[in-house]
């Protein structure tokens, strides 16, 4: 039987590509054992041909999306145990032509840590995630594998009164995290987690172990916002702990359409960015179902952590926001650690313990994000119940989360993350799926393009902004190879706006060969 000529040179360049990869894959895996010195290294190497390559590999996957069997896998996860077996793993790379995607907690949005288009290994931080927290002088230094919930965990083991301003969900790796900016329920209050870092450990692409004084100030600003994958591997991070008081506050209110949500969501948005910064209040929305039979409608959860206790709260809420009729029996008090495990959806009376489980439930979905920088008004609202009456919609939830107090103070370029003064809220738009298929999944993922495309008109313009944490390959990628400054602009510049000529810069001192690099990573400038 005669092949015809294309099918027989696709054949033969794909045979080419697998020995490609096989020999880069040998190459790499011998240079590891070599480099070592002793054979520690081969107890945290894991190929497809290791019976926990598999485990390894799904322990921090959290979407299903990128865990389906057309999903390229890595040739090999490493877990290195110290900064030596990392710049092994780095030098052998470079050497051996293999892309290495850097993993802490596994959270991107669009699995960029643990898939790759072009063959690849994973570097997985999951063995370092040492943290020592220092009360007296309110700092701490936590490894890049650790999970917030370890984080949270250990300062509230020293103290009931320091906290750290991050995010909402315990599994988040601080590797991704911090190097995104990273967020939470006192945002308000003190910025992102990336405003209050105050040194790092990072491994550059010619090996060096780095502090912020090596460094220097470039490189320092560039990690903290501008994603971690383009600069090196962020082993540590030094924080600066803050003030939280013995006695917290929260609160859940829940309103239908037929209990005035549409109004009372119009409303927020002229409060919500300017409460005082102690209160934080977000609104998260679904669709339900209606009390009238067969019908439909969509709940706003207005969801509220206050830094103090309830007697304080009850006549701001008064002064600021009386159309809510926040009630005294709406309100729980309780320390700033039971407020954690609040916010990730715990039920009282709840062990702290739980913030040290790493493993979240898994299932497929899409998510996207959008800066209001002006109230939506009501009509503009109900555009969007209607889109949660769709089907897809099933699983679907908006998060609006208020900006202002410590945001709006804090300039623009003072570290990557631009999205400052003029924000009133950030909204984050997830849809959820349980159907496998890609026929489910093109559904559900058209369902949430066609209710961004519906929001232009209500959401920042010019350039139309987005949170590099809520990674969305939609906005525009890098074509594997190189990558023009033009075409890396369109989607830099909606997450980082004028900071991204400065990320430029920065990645073409420290890593101009682009080793460190994914679909959006910041390019170096070719001369
Ligand atoms: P992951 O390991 O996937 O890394 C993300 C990116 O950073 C990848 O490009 C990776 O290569 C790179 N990277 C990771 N470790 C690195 C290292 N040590 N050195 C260099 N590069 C490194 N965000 C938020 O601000 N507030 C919130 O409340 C939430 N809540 C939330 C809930 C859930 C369920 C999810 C899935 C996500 C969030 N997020 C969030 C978004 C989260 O902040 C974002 O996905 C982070 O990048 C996740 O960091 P991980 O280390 O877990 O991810």
């Amino acid at each position: 039987m005669k092949l015809p000529v294309s099918l027989f040179v696709f054949a033969l360049l794909f045979s080419f590509l697998l020995a490609t990869s096989a020999h880069t894959h040998e190459d790499f895996l011998q240079c590891l054992t070599l480099h070592s010195g002793n054979d520690s290294i081969s107890k945290v190497i894991y190929t497809s041909s290791n019976s926990s390559y598999s485990s390894v590999l799904e322990s921090s996957i959290r979407n299903t999306r990128f865990s389906t069997p057309s999903t390229p896998k890595p040739l090999v996860i490493v877990t290195p145990l110290g900064v030596s077996q990392i710049q092994e793993i780095l030098s052998c790379a470079q050497k051996h032509g293999m892309q290495v995607r850097v993993r802490s907690g596994g959270h991107d949005y669009e699995g960029l840590s643990y898939v790759s288009p072009v063959p690849f290994a994973i570097l997985d931080m999951i063995n370092l995630r040492n943290i020592s927290v220092d009360v007296e002088n309110s700092f701490a230094w936590v490894q890049s594998g650790a999970t917030l919930g370890e984080l949270y965990y250990k300062i509230a083991e020293q103290s009931k009164t320091l906290g750290f301003p991050a995010g909402v969900c315990p599994t988040i790796g601080v590797g991704g995290h911090f190097s995104g900016g990273g967020y939470g329920t006192i945002l308000r209050k003190y910025g992102l987690a990336a405003d209050n870092v105050i040194d790092a450990h990072l491994i550059d692409v010619r090996g060096r172990f780095l502090d912020r004084k090596s460094m220097g100030e470039d490189l320092f600003w560039a990690i903290r916002g501008g994603g971690g994958a383009s600069f090196g591997v962020i082993v540590a991070w030094k924080i600066k702990l803050v003030p939280v008081p013995s006695t917290v506050t929260v609160f859940t209110v829940n309103k239908n359409l037929e209990q005035n949500a549409t109004k009372l969501l119009h409303r927020w948005q002229y409060v919500a960015d300017k409460f005082d910064k102690d209160l934080f209040i977000r609104v998260l929305l679904t669709g339900v179902n209606s009390s009238q039979e067969g019908k439909k409608t969509v709940q706003a959860a207005f969801n509220s952590l206050y830094l103090g206790g309830k007697d304080k709260l009850l006549p701001l809420m008064q002064e600021s926001f009386p159309e809510l009729g926040l009630v005294s029996e709406d309100c729980t008090e309780m320390s700033w650690i039971q407020s954690i495990l609040y916010f990730a959806g715990f039920p009282s009376g709840q062990s702290l313990d739980v913030l040290l489980n790493r493993t979240l439930t898994v299932i497929s979905y899409k998510a996207k994000s959008d800066y209001v920088e002006n109230p939506i008004p009501e009509a503009g609202l109900e555009g969007i119940w209607q889109r949660f009456y769709e089907k897809e919609a099933e699983s679907a939830v908006l998060i609006l989360s208020p900006y202002g107090g410590r945001m709006s103070e804090i300039s623009e370029s003072a570290i990557p993350f631009p999205h400052r003064a003029g924000n009133i809220y950030k909204i984050q738009y997830l849809v959820y799926w349980a159907e496998e298929g890609t026929e489910a999944t093109e559904r559900h993922v058209n369902w949430i393009r066609r209710l961004y495309a519906y929001m232009a008109p209500y959401v920042s313009k010019s350039p139309r902004e987005a949170y590099i944490n809520y990674r969305d390959l939609d906005i525009g990628a890098n074509n594997e190879g190189n990558t023009s400054y033009r075409q890396a602009s369109i989607w830099g510049t909606k997450y980082f706006k004028n900071n991204f000529k400065r990320l430029v810069h920065v990645k073409t001192v420290f890593d101009p060969t682009n080793f460190f690099r994914n679909e959006q990573s910041i390019p170096p400038i070719s001369h």
